[in-house]
């Protein structure tokens, strides 16, 4: 299954992978699998390195983010709950032409002339009879102007009156299939009524084909009669042709320009049975027999118990065990549950490589804050946080921070994460979504993106990038949810509140209590809770808060590993083109990953692979970094070679062991020549050395 070739850099960017092993077709053996995709030798230590560091970063370099590890697959009450069931879906739309399905919310939009036709007849048997048939015709319509002319003639101005003519006959014309039983003339009844047989064998589907500026108007009707071939009319002859000036308009599809339908939506969720069910009998159609109707419905609702989800997302778990976590990690709000793993998505339309496949891996954090209304009630009033100096270290967390500020918050802290593993400022960029664009659940969202080779420019040729991680703020939406459908209860008690509350004036009291309440009553009403209990129930949250009870919000930074991994492969992809002294021009790709991220650390090159003290030597060198580092060894071929190998594969430094390692000038006894893979450059260091220098450039 060959995926879409996007531009030139995507394809060697694709092409490098397969032949190095960062990343192949899933199941390419049998033609792949669309939307799937496997990471070879190099790319595994890749992905490997990137969740390693993520992790290191989110939970343990923080007092503040515990970790989880949940299942895939999921009680499926937490699909309905999160609100997945009923509204993860992408509106759909299929090409009546070509029969490929797409987001409707993809499609680019294209301007031309519409060709409507009402359906198709078939005409490959009556060709020869419709030939006659036609000429038959015109001689009647001769006759019939004749007529016309000869009564017109009679009555007004002869050349009126033809002109008359001749426009009524020529609408006639075009509606003569109906019309024609009303024209007299001698020899043409039998063949109308042969004519009308064909014409019963017709399709009646309407299609519209766009065509696009400078194709002739022939390539419309290619499409069109493609379309009836489809549907059994083997020669289609087309019905009322009606032509359309469009602009942008987004109902034809982008590659053959035949009508779309209209968009429906489509759950992403890939769905499974849990247990042994008789799925042969869930697919069986029933007959029209009653008692198998009974047997086969019975059937379908004892499966549609057992049913399940492959999880969305990994965020939905972290939801679901925050009251575990909190008790047994003793942290208290405001603190994160971090978890990476695998989520799955049933897309309209995996594309762009990695980029959008139908499994793959996220690394979330759901941090957990108070409400705006508790931080104002303990500490006054809530801080936000203005945008942070890039050159300076993000701002501490500060206890009055509200919502916004922890927002902006983790927007800094994930960008320099992106930076610390070599994706700079000027390769990302931001997208604050709008209302329209927001999840059902958040409140707002940051998308951090980058600038992919397949990134579309804009009118001015700027490049805004696509979409690397979301920073949601999710509100208390999620607790409240799974609190409401699971009966247990999510919420948090919290003693500086408490007594923070019973100091509060009664109109700040008030205040706080009234907009507490609003959000709550909203939040109710939204997620279909009838008025009148939405009132009661949100009332008694606002009087938990003067407890100090409160449902924790959520700031929740979504980051997909295969997302990142293209990100990085894109970003060290590097190229130089060589012409030798005979013209001969070679092209060297080298791979210019952060060394925290490269796949392989360090190379440990013998010079020769048949001079045993070298090896020896090399090989205690491979032993003095292995436990710490990805280090490949490798004596075959020339040492130019050795180095191109590593530079592909990404590999920042090389370490040779010649004769100097051995004593021969005695001064470098025991030292290796380190190549730095971006300069080339060498320098000589003591094996003694060599640890900390890595694992300094490494960490
Ligand atoms: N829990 C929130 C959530 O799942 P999302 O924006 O749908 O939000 C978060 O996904 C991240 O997961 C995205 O920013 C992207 O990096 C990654 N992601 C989402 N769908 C993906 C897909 N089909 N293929 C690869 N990565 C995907």
């Amino acid at each position: 299954m060959a995926e879409p070739k996007e531009n030139l850099q995507m394809e060697k960017i694709v092409s490098l992978c397969k032949r190095r092993g960062f990343i192949f077709q899933s199941s390419e053996i049998y033609g792949g699998i669309n939307g799937f995709w496997d990471y070879g030798p190099l790319g595994a230590e890749l992905k490997r390195n990137v969740k390693e560091l993520w992790w290191h970063a989110m939970t343990r370099q923080r007092d503040d983010v515990a970790g989880l590890e949940a299942t895939i697959i999921m009680s499926p009450q937490i699909w309905k709950a999160s609100g997945h069931v009923d509204t993860f879906s992408d509106p759909m739309v299929d090409c009546k032409g070509c029969k490929k399905r797409f987001r409707a919310d993809q499609i680019e939009p294209q301007s031309g002339i519409v060709y409507h036709f009402s359906g198709a007849y078939e005409g490959s048997k009556f060709n020869p009879l419709l030939d006659q048939y036609q000429t038959d015709f015109r001689d009647a319509v001769k006759y019939k102007v004749q007529q016309f002319a000869e009564i017109y003639k009679k009555n007004a101005d002869p050349a009126e009156a033809s002109e008359q003519t001749f426009n009524a006959l020529l609408k006639f014309q075009s509606q003569f299939q109906t019309e024609y039983a009303q024209i007299n003339c001698p020899g043409l009844s039998k063949l109308h009524k042969e004519y009308s047989e064909a014409i019963e064998n017709k399709c009646n589907i309407p299609i519209s084909v766009l065509l696009l500026p400078g194709k002739p108007s022939e390539s419309a009707h290619k499409i069109a009669m493609q379309f009836y071939q489809q549907r059994g009319i083997n020669t289609p002859n087309l019905l009322d042709e009606r032509i359309e000036k469009v602009e942008n308009s987004t109902r034809f599809c982008n590659e053959c320009q035949s009508e779309l339908t209209e968009p429906k939506p489509f759950n992403l969720m890939f769905k499974t049975y849990v247990g042994p069910v008789n799925v042969s009998a869930l697919d069986y159609k029933p007959d029209i027999d009653p008692k198998k109707v009974e047997e086969w419905f019975k059937a379908f609702n004892e499966g549609e118990k057992n049913i399940a989800y492959l999880r969305p997302e990994t965020a939905q778990a972290i939801f679901a065990q925050f009251k575990n976590v909190l008790e047994t990690s003793r942290q208290r709000v405001p603190f994160g549950i971090a978890q990476v793993g695998k989520a799955f998505r049933n897309e309209v339309t995996p594309r762009n490589f990695t980029f959008r496949s139908r499994e793959f891996e996220q690394m979330e954090l759901e941090f957990f804050i108070k409400p705006d209304e508790a931080i104002e009630a303990i500490h006054g009033s809530v801080a936000t946080l203005e945008t942070t100096d890039p050159k300076s270290k993000t701002p501490d967390p500060q206890p009055n921070w509200g919502w916004q500020a922890w927002h902006q918050y983790w927007v800094e802290e994930r960008v320099r994460f992106y930076e610390g593993i070599g994706l700079s400022r000027a390769t990302l960029g931001f997208h604050k979504q709008t209302p329209a664009e927001l999840a059902h659940y958040a409140r707002a969202c940051t998308d951090i993106l980058f600038k992919f080779p397949f990134s579309k420019k804009d009118e001015q040729g700027n490049v805004a990038g696509d979409e690397l991680e979301g920073i949601a703020a999710r509100s208390d939406f999620d607790l409240s949810q799974h609190q409401r459908f699971s009966g247990k209860p999510m919420g948090v008690f919290d003693d500086e509140l408490r007594a923070a509350w019973a100091k509060l004036d009664e109109a700040k009291r008030k205040d706080l209590w009234q907009r507490y309440f609003q959000n709550r009553k909203n939040y109710l009403e939204k997620s279909g809770v009838e008025s009148k209990q939405a009132e009661k129930d949100a009332t008694d949250d606002a009087n938990g808060l003067a407890k100090g009870q409160y449902i924790p919000h959520v700031i929740e930074p979504s980051a997909g590993v295969d997302r990142l991994i293209l990100a990085l492969i894109a970003n060290a992809y590097s190229e130089v083109t060589e012409t030798d002294d005979k013209g001969k021009s070679e092209t060297r790709v080298t791979m210019k990953f952060h060394p925290r991220v490269a796949p392989i650390k360090v190379a440990v090159l013998p010079l020769l692979k048949n001079k045993p003290e070298i090896v020896k030597k090399a090989e205690a060198v491979r032993a003095l970094l292995r436990p710490w580092m990805n280090v490949f060894y490798d004596e075959a071929g020339s040492i130019g070679r050795r180095y191109a190998r590593q530079d592909e594969a990404g590999t920042p430094f090389c370490v040779t062991i010649d004769f100097d390692t051995l004593g021969e000038k005695p001064e470098l006894l025991d030292t290796v020549t380190i190549r730095f893979r971006d300069d080339g450059k060498q320098e000589r260091l003591k094996i003694s050395e060599l640890l900390d220098f890595f694992l300094s450039k490494i960490r």
